[in-house]
């Protein structure tokens, strides 16, 4: 039986805080598990208030933080013991991050599509000039654009939506088997919000690819996940289907989650926690 795609086996991240005399202990993610499976191409939701640890996690899945306690293996192997630069770029090949401001995961003074030609170049086979620019046009294609729109443009003339699909296509290129998206949309207006999260789905259905999105919107959280864990400073206090979860959640962090997006009339629930009503934000913030 082949591995898992993502084993998360009780991982934490612990820093130490304070000074030398008053040092503690905080984990930022604490004893968390959860398992993706190479075939079932889902859309993993990690859901939760701010400071609860999700970048955290993010980051320690796409190893750049290392985990303090636990493991975390991609495809069977121990993302502690990838070492050789071979290694790890056959990793990144395969886990690829979107992050929550395009405007930032840009530098301003490169054109945006010199990206999809380094990233091309760098996990692909592609190699001449004409190859190159085909993967970049495939990829962008796939999010609904295409090259002839965004060459030889800088960040600052795409839109915020514009430029967050020219980072999907980029995650695209290498033809990942995971995709990490940390708040993909929370910068982007909330018009075209539904229609990045809309992509996702897209391409989870088209290409193949397993996504693991992070979120504080529960409305999209709903719309869009197949599993979700829902975080509280650093720890999973619920996981489970979506729409189990997010219709009949048992943790009173969850349910209070849920109250700050529901109408007082039960009918009008589903309505509710429809992506359409995405006033959760703003609700949740209310919470903390
Ligand atoms: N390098 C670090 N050193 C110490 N504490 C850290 C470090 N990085 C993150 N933290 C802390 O860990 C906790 C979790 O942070 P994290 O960024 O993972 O939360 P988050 O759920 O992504 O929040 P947000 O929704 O605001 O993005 C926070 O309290 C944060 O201050
Ligand atoms: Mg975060």
């Amino acid at each position: 039986m082949s591995p898992p795609l993502l084993e998360v086996s009780n991982a934490s991240k612990i820093y130490a805080m304070g000074g030398l005399l008053s040092r503690r202990r905080f984990a930022a993610v604490a004893d968390v598990s959860f398992t993706l499976e190479e075939d079932r191409h889902e859309i993993f939701t990690i859901i939760g208030e701010s400071g609860s640890g999700k970048t955290t996690l993010a980051r320690m899945i796409l190893n750049i933080v290392p985990a303090t306690e636990g493991t975390i293996r991609f495809r069977g192997v121990d993302l502690a013991t990838i070492r050789k630069r071979a290694d790890r770029l056959a990793f990144m090949r395969q886990v690829q991050p979107i992050f929550q401001n395009p405007f930032e995961a840009f530098n301003p003074l490169k054109r945006v599509d010199r990206y999809l030609y380094m990233t091309a170049l760098h996990f692909t086979d592609a190699r001449t000039a004409d190859e190159v620019r085909a993967k970049a046009d495939r990829a962008l294609r796939q999010v609904g654009l295409s090259l002839a729109e965004v060459k030889g443009r800088f960040p600052h003339e795409l839109s915020g939506g514009q430029l967050q699909r020219v980072a999907v296509a980029r995650s695209l290129i290498s033809s990942p088997a995971l995709i990490i998206a940390d708040e993909p949309v929370s910068m982007v207006d909330a018009s075209i919000r539904m229609s990045i999260v809309n992509l996702f789905k897209a391409l989870r259905d088209t290409l193949k690819v397993s996504i693991i999105y992070i979120t504080h919107d529960l409305a999209t959280a709903y719309y869009i996940s197949d599993r979700i864990i829902i975080m509280k400073k650093g720890e999973v206090v619920e996981s489970g289907n979506a729409r189990e979860v997010l219709a009949h959640p048992t943790h009173p962090y969850s349910i209070l989650l849920k109250n700050s997006v529901l109408s007082p009339d039960p009918s009008r629930r589903d309505e509710l926690l429809a992506p359409q009503f995405s006033s959760t934000e703003k609700d949740i913030a209310a919470l903390r």
